[in-house]
């Protein structure tokens, strides 16, 4: 499973590829605010990041960018993706789920520009980006779950129909906005291909009370070992 990191974030990003081997970013505008750059500004500097890591290349670590969720033509929505595109190898575009945004991800993947279809919440919108070639697809989890509803059955739809109908593997099911650790592996047993989360949900899973118990156990086992 790859884990990718929800943030537009230089130190974040840098952080969590260093310490857990993030494999890929997933942006979106809440998260280009949170930076504190302009758009463009905090692109560039991704792009420029993964050319110093010697990242460049879209199968290494890729990178969603999401274009102006204002635009509600598919014309406009292609022109900037185009643009962003230029910017960096690595850059996929993210698209909302939209009939406009379905109708801009084809033409984008018929032009080899490589798509995240966004916002998704029915497996029914899932099967849209498969038939378009999307590279990725983001059901979001975590603002389901935040919502009384239980993600497990929606991940597993998804991943049945895209087995189904051999699109498995090839328009890669990223489970988004993911909050805690059972959700990451809610998505992991359901076979979805990706998760991506905040680095606060990382560091959260990767962490467990018995482990630094253990440790402590065998931090007293040392210091009271008998020396030379
Ligand atoms: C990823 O594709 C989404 O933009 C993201 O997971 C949304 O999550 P958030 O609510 O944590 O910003």
């Amino acid at each position: 499973m790859k884990f990718f990191l929800d943030s537009a974030k230089l130190d974040e990003i840098d952080y969590a590829y260093r310490t857990f081997g993030i494999d890929g970013v997933t942006t979106n505008p809440k998260h280009i605010m949170l930076s504190g750059k302009s758009f463009e500004t905090a692109i560039r500097d991704i792009a420029a990041w993964i050319k110093e890591q010697g990242l460049e290349g879209i199968d290494k670590f890729p990178v969603s960018i999401e274009v102006n969720p204002h635009l509600d033509t598919a014309d406009d929505i292609v022109k900037e993706a185009e643009h962003y595109a230029k910017l960096s190898e690595n850059f996929a575009i993210k698209i909302p789920a939209t009939e406009y945004g379905v109708e801009a991800a084809r033409r984008l993947e018929r032009e080899g520009i490589r798509t995240n279809l966004t916002l998704v919440f029915a497996p029914a919108q899932a099967i849209f980006a498969a038939k378009n070639g999307s590279l990725f697809v983001s059901p979001f989890i975590g603002w389901k779950e935040d919502n009384g509803e239980d993600c497990k059955q929606y991940i597993e739809d998804i991943v049945s129909i895209y087995k189904n109908y051999g699109y498995y593997g090839k328009t890669q099911i990223i489970c988004a906005a993911v909050r805690s650790p059972k959700q990451i592996v809610d998505c992991a047993v359901a076979g979805a291909d990706i998760v991506t989360a905040g680095l606060a949900i990382y560091k959260s899973a990767q962490h467990h009370a018995y482990t630094t118990q253990g440790l402590g156990t065998f931090c007293d086992a040392w210091d009271n070992t008998k020396k030379d």
